[in-house]
């Protein structure tokens, strides 16, 4: 079983590039369904969630490939929908985002029920009355959902809760329906502008993406195009934490100030300070002393929920008393048992964590128990005393690229071995 190892105790120095934003590149992907013609994604992350949907539409009859530079060009013109894989379907949440673009395109489709995961439920209710919204039929049985429309009509779509993946799904579903679509109260995410930015390139008339009410006029079809998707913002701050929590100063290449605002400023507030060198470039200087700080997951531009393993990690650290409140996912505290086996003194109480800053954790055997718990613990363990073992890595796999050469290239002592 691979495990990363981190032996406590180094400074980091130097800087790091960051990779393109997985939660842009995985919608990105799905969304060149819409159109026939080439898509070229370029400097698309090579994550395992972008290999389980690569071989998705592989299994459909799609061409996808990587070519020499690290693009990955894709072409969707011979798609077939009955040999859409309910195993990697199952394997990966995102993967329900094909129903959009696939009722779009074809005026059908019938896809596995996705599963929960470690942090939630997952439902997708808001995607569905949406779908229902737009004139779909759905009909619900054998863990399989399916979705019939003759042609989708534009209308008005409030969601009650501003999902990201709903407001996707239901974003690619639009751009080619009859009519005028909006949806209030939609997620406002980067990456959502991201994805409407992507689909305009393609000849779409989507407005108003980030802002929550999204505006979206029909078209009849959407050209090929090459694309380069935004930074990745939640590997961005995993990485500014990292700086705040070895007390380090280090350079991170790929930081958007805006799109980072939310974790910037919490972290400012527990004493990093922050220098914009140009744009996309900061410098992150962790060197100063810490404050506790209470934190509030919300949905953007509230503090991001996957940000929030990551900064619980810093503030177990930090002298003084600390309040997490997670309202995004009913289960995101998975890592504090792994963090209170490190040594660290947190209690949990429904969806909020009383954190009380120890003066160091001790390096152990832990697991990832979700994407961002498991950089959670390469952090605590560039801290802990002694080594720490980290194993269920296909979590961390899933959602950053070469991690450990990353965090190597600023001085940790982190290597992968196979045990
Ligand atoms: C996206 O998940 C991200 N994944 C998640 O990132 C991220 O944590 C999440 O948005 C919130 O920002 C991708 O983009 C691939 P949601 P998604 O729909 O779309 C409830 C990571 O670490 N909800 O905004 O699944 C749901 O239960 C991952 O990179 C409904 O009630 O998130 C949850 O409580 C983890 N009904 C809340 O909304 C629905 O129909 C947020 O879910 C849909 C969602």
């Amino acid at each position: 079983m691979e495990k990363i190892i981190v032996e406590g105790g180094n400074k980091l120095n130097g800087e790091v590039n960051i990779s393109l934003a997985k939660n842009s590149v995985l919608p990105i992907i799905v969304a060149s369904i819409l159109s026939p013609n080439d898509i070229i994604i370029n400097n698309a992350p090579i994550l395992e969630d972008v290999v389980v949907l690569s071989d998705l539409l592989t299994g459909m009859d799609c061409e996808i490939k990587n070519d020499s530079n690290g693009n990955l060009k894709i072409n969707t013109s011979n798609i077939k929908e009955s040999n859409m894989n309910s195993e990697l379907i199952r394997k990966m949440r995102a993967s329900f985002l094909i129903m959009g673009p696939m009722l779009s395109r074809f005026g059908k489709c019938k896809i596995s029920m996705p599963g929960g995961c470690n942090i939630g439920s997952r439902p997708i209710d808001l995607h569905l009355k949406g779908f229902k919204l737009l004139g779909a039929e759905i009909e619900i049985g054998h863990g399989f959902v399916e979705a019939k429309a003759k042609k989708l009509k534009g209308n008005r779509i409030y969601l009650d809760f501003p999902s990201v993946g709903a407001t996707e799904n239901l974003l690619m579903a639009s751009v080619l329906a009859e009519g005028t679509t909006i949806i209030e109260n939609a997620a406002e995410e980067p990456e959502i502008w991201d994805l409407a930015n992507f689909l305009n390139s393609m000849g779409a008339k989507v407005t108003g993406a980030g802002v929550g009410k999204i505006t979206i006029e029909g078209v009849d079809s959407l050209k090929g195009i090459s694309y380069t998707p935004i930074y990745d913002r939640v590997e961005a701050g995993t990485f500014m934490v990292a700086a705040a929590i070895t007390n380090s100063k280090i350079t991170i290449n790929g930081a958007n100030e805006e799109q980072l605002r939310p974790t910037i400023e919490k972290l400012k507030e527990c004493g990093v300070k922050f220098e914009n060198i140009k744009e996309n470039v900061m410098l992150v200087d962790g060197t100063g002393t810490k404050n506790s700080v209470d934190i509030k997951t919300l949905p953007y531009p509230g503090f991001p929920t996957d940000m929030q393993a990551q900064m619980m990690t810093l503030l177990a650290v930090t002298k003084g008393s600390s309040i997490i409140t997670e309202t995004v996912f009913e289960n995101r505290f998975m890592h504090v048992a792994e963090l209170v086996r490190m040594g660290a003194n947190i209690k949990i109480d429904g969806r909020t964590a009383i954190i009380e800053g120890v003066e160091s954790l001790t390096g152990c055997e832990v697991k990832a128990t979700d994407l961002r718990a498991g950089a959670a613990m390469i952090l605590a363990g560039l801290v802990a005393q002694g080594k720490t073992e980290i194993s269920d890595l296909y979590h961390i796999d899933r959602g950053y690229v070469d991690i450990e050469e990353k965090f190597r290239g600023l001085g940790a002592n982190i290597y992968r071995v196979d045990k």
